[in-house]
């Protein structure tokens, strides 16, 4: 390793008068004087003064934005103001020269467009390494909130044989050579020749085996990549993304949304306590972005009031015939301003729906329960009513659902009737139904989109943008 200091370290142990070797990027290179440099380890650029006429021009000349630098200089009291201490140059070791007029990451705003075309680059700048920041202190602290609730981290299969949410919307896995595909007698696909002798795909969630180790193992969670082939398009939708999914043997729903709720506040306030300086630099950069836009599209609150709001008031629990009702009853579906009316009990809410509850209506995180049973997945467990499940939904202002889960059918003559009822081959399941006749008990959990809390911490408005390398459609480049 090249002998140096992380910037965070210089910048935290401020030890005025020692000599240190700093290693980074150049952000900007101002009247041949002061160098700008940034090494990833904090948000903060570290201020490198060189003396006039001290180094030769071919080394100045290749001091320029995104070129790497080795130097070595003294920790001084910084004279300007935004930094506490600075370096005073004393040698200058190029690493890797730029090129000024082509690198793309230029010392000026640009958009999240142009980032995303140059995403191997965007983690230079200021917003998206904070984000990503962020993004990892996030995954430390789910780590943190299971470890200290006595749960188990289990890690479940990314290649599956089952389709745990039922809809036609998975990445098929196969070895079979898709020029000369091997038929059956029926004409259609042999899977039997194929690399696991069945159909495989990535999963889109690891719950149905997670309830398996739930019931042996008490608590367990995953934290996992998953996969969906849906074609949205959307600024809340990616093909790949990362789900945390725990499951507790014992809980029914009410224990369920407590787990969930008290999940998400620590989280939020863990990390905000911990990535103060990035959440306010992001809580800056929005407000000044919603400047420009009308006032009926800014944000009542700014991002550090909304994340303060989450963690001090209690969401809003409400069954989905209550909040049906909300909708039939409001104003913009009486004056037909949705684009998808609420007139008949039964129907999925649309994120326009949910964004008004949420938005106009409570004003504050919700959590619907006890949906439709038509509109929702087979392991959700029936209510006595026999037309709703015992699902849940936490929906989040300016995202919409954040949270999906349920207390899960632990009766097997119900739950077959339901696999029935919605054409699923009941072969295909014979493990999961196998849990419902050895010891089967009440159990619950709930699928939380690492992204779309990433969203709301940060006040970023694209999911492509909180994660490295976007996966969505027609886009898998890098
Ligand atoms: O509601 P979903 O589909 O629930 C499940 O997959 C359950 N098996 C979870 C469980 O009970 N263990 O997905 C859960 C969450 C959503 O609420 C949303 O936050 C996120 O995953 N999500 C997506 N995030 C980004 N892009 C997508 N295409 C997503 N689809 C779901
Ligand atoms: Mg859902």
């Amino acid at each position: 390793m090249l002998n140096h200091t992380e910037i965070k370290n210089i910048l935290k142990n401020k030890d005025i008068g020692k000599d240190v070797y700093v290693c980074g990027w150049v952000k900007t290179f101002r009247s041949n004087r002061f160098i700008n440099i940034n090494d990833g380890s904090c948000i903060e650029d570290l201020q490198c003064v060189i003396k006039l006429d001290s180094f030769d021009k071919k080394t100045l000349s290749q001091i320029t934005t995104g070129a790497s630098l080795n130097l070595k200089g003294e920790i001084v009291e910084s004279q300007g103001k935004g930094q506490n201490v600075e370096i005073h140059v004393k040698n200058i070791e190029i690493l890797g020269t730029s090129h000024p007029d082509n690198y793309p990451i230029q010392p000026k705003k640009h958009s999240f467009e142009f980032l995303r075309e140059n995403a191997h680059l965007r983690a230079r700048t200021k917003t998206i390494s904070s984000v990503l920041r962020i993004r990892s202190e996030i995954s430390y602290s789910i780590h943190k909130f299971f470890n200290k609730n006595n749960f188990y981290y289990v890690h479940t299969p990314i290649i599956t044989g089952s389709d745990a949410e039922g809809a036609g919307e998975m990445f098929k896995v196969t070895t079979h050579n898709l020029k000369e595909i091997p038929k059956d007698e029926n004409n259609g696909i042999d899977f039997s020749k194929d690399f696991f002798g069945k159909e495989t795909n990535l999963t889109v969630s690891g719950q149905l085996e997670a309830e398996a180790l739930a019931l042996g193992m008490g608590k367990v969670y995953t934290f996992g990549p998953t996969f969906r082939a849906e074609n949205s398009n959307t600024s809340r939708h990616l093909a790949e993304f990362w789900m945390i999914e725990p499951e507790m043997a014992f809980y029914e729903l009410s224990d369920n949304i407590d787990l969930a709720e008290s999940f998400i506040k620590y989280i939020i306030k863990d990390v905000y306590e911990k990535c103060k300086k990035e959440i306010n630099f992001l809580s800056e950069r929005l407000l000044k972005e919603e400047q420009s836009l009308p006032k009926v599209e800014r944000n009542e609150l700014s991002l550090i009031e909304r994340i303060n709001f989450v963690i001090e008031n209690k969401f809003i629990r409400i069954s989905y015939t209550d909040a049906f009702d909300i909708l039939k009853n409001c104003k913009p579906n009486k004056k037909g301003r949705f684009k998808y009316p609420v007139n008949d009990w039964g129907i999925d809410f649309q994120s326009e729906h949910e964004r008004f509850l949420v938005e106009k209506h409570f004003k504050c995180p919700v959590v619907v329960y006890d949906y439709p049973a038509k509109i929702k997945a087979f392991y959700m467990r029936l209510n006595d009513d026999k037309k709703t499940v015992r699902a849940m939904d936490i929906l989040f202002p300016g995202i919409g659902e954040i949270v999906g889960g349920s207390q899960r059918e632990e009766r097997l003559d119900i739950l077959k009737d339901r696999i029935k009822s919605m054409d699923i081959d009941e072969k295909e399941l014979w493990w999961y139904l196998d849990l419902r006749k050895f010891g089967s008990v009440k159990h619950s959990g709930f699928g939380l989109g690492l992204e779309r809390l990433i969203l709301f911490i940060t006040g970023m408005g694209n999911i492509r943008d909180v994660i490295p390398f976007p996966r969505t459609p027609k886009n898998a480049d890098f």
